[in-house]
Formats: C-alpha cells, sequence, structure tokens
C-alpha cells in the first residue's frame, strides 16, 4: 500500500476555542513555541508524509502561510545576525509540500475528506484531524500506516475514553486480530452512553483507500445533520473490512481548553531553561 499524501481538514469554525480562535485559526493557537498545527504536520513527516492537503477556507490562509518562506523576516533575522532562529523559521518553511483545496460550505469531516478527492487520485492517503495532538515516539499515524500496509486494509487510531466521554466521539468496536489490533465491526458516531458499542473513541487517524469518496457521496446526512466521516467508514468497513488501530502516546484535543493547558505545560516543562521557572511560579498558584 502506497501512501504519500496526508489530508489535514482545518476548514472548520473552531467554536469550542472562541474567543480566541475568533480571528486566528484554533489551529494557530500555541501550544508552548509553535502552533496546533506544526505537531500535527510533525507527526505527519515523521510518518513519511510530505505533501500535506489542507482542506481549508477563506480564514484559514494563515495556516498555509506558516509553512511557506517569510522573506522579510528572514531577511530581517539574517542581518540581525539571529541565526539560530534564522534557522529555526526556515526549517518550518521548508517542511511541507503545501497543497490546499477549499471547502467551500462547512457541511462536515465527511464532505471535508470528499473536497481532497480531486488531489488523493486513486492512492490511499492518510488524514490528520488539525487539532487533534498525538505526541509519542512512533505514535499516532506511524502506526496505522504500518498496520495497514501489513494486512493490505484501511485503518483508524483508537483510544480507550471514559464511558461519560463516548458521546464526544465515533466509537467503533471490533474482534481483537493481533496485540492493540481489531478488524471492526461496528461503528457510531457520537453515540448515547447507553447506545455506544465499546469504550474505544476514534482520535483524529485514518489511513483511508480510494473508495471512501464513494461512500461519503452515497452518505445521508448523519449526526447533527452534517456529512459524516464515520458513516462513510461504516460502509468501507462492512465492504472490504478496515482495522482499529490502539494508539500508543499522549493524546491532546486542543479544542479542549483543560488538555489545551496542560499540553503546554507538558511542553514547557520538557524545556529544561523554563522547568524551574515555571514549576515554581506554578507552585503557589495550586495550593
Ligand atoms: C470528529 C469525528 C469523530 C472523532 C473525533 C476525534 O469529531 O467525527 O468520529 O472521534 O473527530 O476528535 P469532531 O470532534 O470533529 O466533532
Amino acid at each position: 500500500m502506497k501512501i504519500s499524501k496526508v489530508v489535514i481538514p482545518v476548514a472548520g469554525w473552531g467554536t469550542r476555542s472562541l474567543p480566541a480562535s475568533k480571528n486566528i485559526p484554533k489551529e494557530m493557537l500555541p501550544v508552548f513555541n509553535k502552533p496546533v498545527i506544526q505537531y500535527v504536520v510533525e507527526e505527519a513527516l515523521h510518518a513519511g508524509l510530505k505533501d500535506v492537503v489542507f482542506v481549508t477556507s477563506k480564514e484559514k490562509r494563515v495556516i498555509e502561510d506558516h509553512f511557506d518562506y517569510n522573506l522579510q523576516l528572514e531577511d530581517t533575522l539574517a542581518r540581525a545576525g539571529k541565526l539560530n532562529l534564522l534557522e529555526q523559521v526556515q526549517a518550518v518553511s521548508e517542511m511541507i509540500n503545501i497543497i490546499s483545496v477549499r471547502q467551500k460550505q462547512q457541511l462536515g469531516l465527511g464532505h471535508a475528506v470528499l473536497c481532497a478527492k480531486p488531489v488523493c487520485g486513486n492512492e490511499p492517503f492518510g488524514v490528520i484531524l488539525g487539532d487533534d495532538m498525538i505526541i509519542g515516539q512512533d505514535a499516532g499515524i506511524v502506526q496505522l500506516i504500518e498496520a495497514a500496509r501489513k494486512y493490505n486494509l484501511p485503518a483508524v487510531g483508537v483510544m480507550e475514553v471514559p464511558p461519560e466521554k463516548v458521546s464526544r466521539y465515533g466509537i467503533v468496536s471490533g474482534r481483537e486480530i493481533a496485540p492493540g489490533i481489531l478488524r471492526i465491526e461496528n461503528m457510531v458516531e457520537k453515540p448515547r452512553p447507553e447506545d455506544a458499542p465499546s469504550n474505544l473513541a476514534i482520535v483524529g487517524r485514518y489511513v483511508l483507500t480510494p473508495d471512501i469518496f464513494w461512500h461519503i457521496e452515497n452518505s445521508e446526512r448523519g449526526h447533527g445533520g452534517e456529512i459524516q466521516l464515520t458513516d462513510a467508514l461504516q460502509k468501507l468497513a462492512a465492504d472490504g473490512g478496515m482495522l482499529a488501530v490502539k494508539i500508543k502516546g499522549l493524546r491532546f484535543d486542543a479544542g479542549d481548553w483543560a488538555e489545551y493547558l496542560t499540553a503546554n505545560i507538558y511542553f514547557a516543562l520538557q524545556d529544561e531553561s523554563l522547568r524551574d521557572d515555571l514549576l515554581e511560579q506554578l507552585r503557589p498558584l495550586v495550593r
């Protein structure tokens, strides 16, 4: 299975992050010293996916700009001799090949993925949600690609969530065929806890085959009146089979304030030059 592109839907309004996201895309909010989207892109790169398809909207141009050159800034840094910063800024500009498609109406995640059809052609591709951070050595989409190649099947990444949180996610159930890998039998988008087939939640990582587009095109509107990716995935799974891969690593949903702030503190604590100072400043606040 050859996979070279990753689709990152970023057109959504980000209402959970308002008012911070009123004029800044939620994906551009910083987590420590980088915007959320950069962590997501770095995960894709780690999996060898350098062709990044942003499914975007006219309010989100700044996301593409982040991964492009800023010659004026680079010139200023070069003249000031700030070569370390210059190197960091240039590295981001050279990270990926940017491919943009517009989602002209926000009709749901299934619709967002369908917008990438003209650029994905007939190849399998990855999908990562632009505000869903997964951190860890070889974690996230890397694991999915490995399993998808081994079994020659599409795959979704899942993690266990507490029963009271199942209604926030697409939930899957299935038969374990290897440690941490299930063959999917059922899938429901945002079920009530009493209707959930398990507590395995889809965490914004997918490896899809091009037949997903046909299933999306033939999907009815689902949960919340939106064209849901999960509904099309259910059909894909029933048709030719699909895997759920238990994802290792730390996950931060950047649209959830508690998780977003925890992510900031987590990354700041990894920085030796900040750690002691940060802990000292936090200590009196948490009494
Ligand atoms: C989307 C998907 C859902 C998935 C979730 C992960 O929902 O529809 O299946 O579990 O992302 O974050 P959203 O959070 O966009 O409502």
